[in-house]
């Protein structure tokens, strides 16, 4: 059978991943020198992980090629998806944010409002909650230039120390929802290879306890 499959966010969550992996006792000294290679090994403990981008993460951990994952809320609520969200690995803490050009009022007059946002589907989500029928504008990156632009009244966006806000003229109206990274597990691993992954989410879990 194959090692216990990883897959971990590149970027952002690699490094507290990464360090939490070493508190466990695992050796990592393969994924400090990774070069550019993208699967790497944990010796003597018949353990790969595997680095991709974080919607990939929750590709391969749904398709069962990888057993496990570490991503952001932010992506596992804007994709979703059959898997197991085992723990809240208390790294990664941002928030989803309503925000708007600095003194305006995104729910002020009549007419309908647009949001631009990297995340549609967290983003209708939110105002459906509200049962407000909002136009959506999907954006790849730096969604803060559409209200600056004039392409919408508000994004539903990222929001880490809110320095990027500020410096563009934009604040937060509104809160939407608290991030941080989780670990997933797909759900037939969880059956099948339950023996082996037990004991790994409960060390995890313990590092991350000892930590908070
Ligand atoms: C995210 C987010 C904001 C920024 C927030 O962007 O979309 O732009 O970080 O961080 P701050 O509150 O600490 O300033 P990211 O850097 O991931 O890149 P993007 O522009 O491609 O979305």
């Amino acid at each position: 059978m194959r090692p216990i499959r990883i897959a971990l966010t590149k970027g952002r969550l690699e490094k507290d991943t990464v360090e939490v992996l070493e508190r466990i006792g695992y050796d990592c000294s393969q994924l400090r020198n990774k070069g550019r290679r993208l699967i790497l090994e944990i010796p003597g403990a018949n353990m790969e992980v595997v680095l991709a981008k974080a919607a990939d993460v929750i590709t391969y951990v749904e398709h069962g090629v990888c057993d496990m994952g570490v991503v952001g809320k932010d992506t596992i609520m804007e994709q979703g998806g059959s898997f197991f969200e085992v723990a809240d690995l208390g790294f990664g803490r941002c928030r989803f944010a309503l925000a708007v050009r600095k003194g305006t009022d995104f729910y002020s007059g009549y007419a309908e409002k647009t949001i631009a946002t990297k995340y549609p589907n967290v983003a209708r989500q939110f105002f459906a909650e509200k049962s407000m029928d909002i136009r959506i504008i999907k954006i790849e990156g730096s969604v803060e230039l559409a209200p600056l632009l004039g392409l919408s009244d508000g994004i539903v966006d990222i929001v880490e120390t809110g320095t990027t806000l500020k410096e563009n003229g934009l604040e937060v109206q509104e809160e939407v929802s608290p991030i941080s990274a989780r670990l997933i597990v797909n759900t037939a691993s969880m059956k099948l290879r339950k023996k082996e992954l037990e004991p790994v989410i409960a060390s995890i879990q313990k590092a991350i306890a000892e930590k908070a």
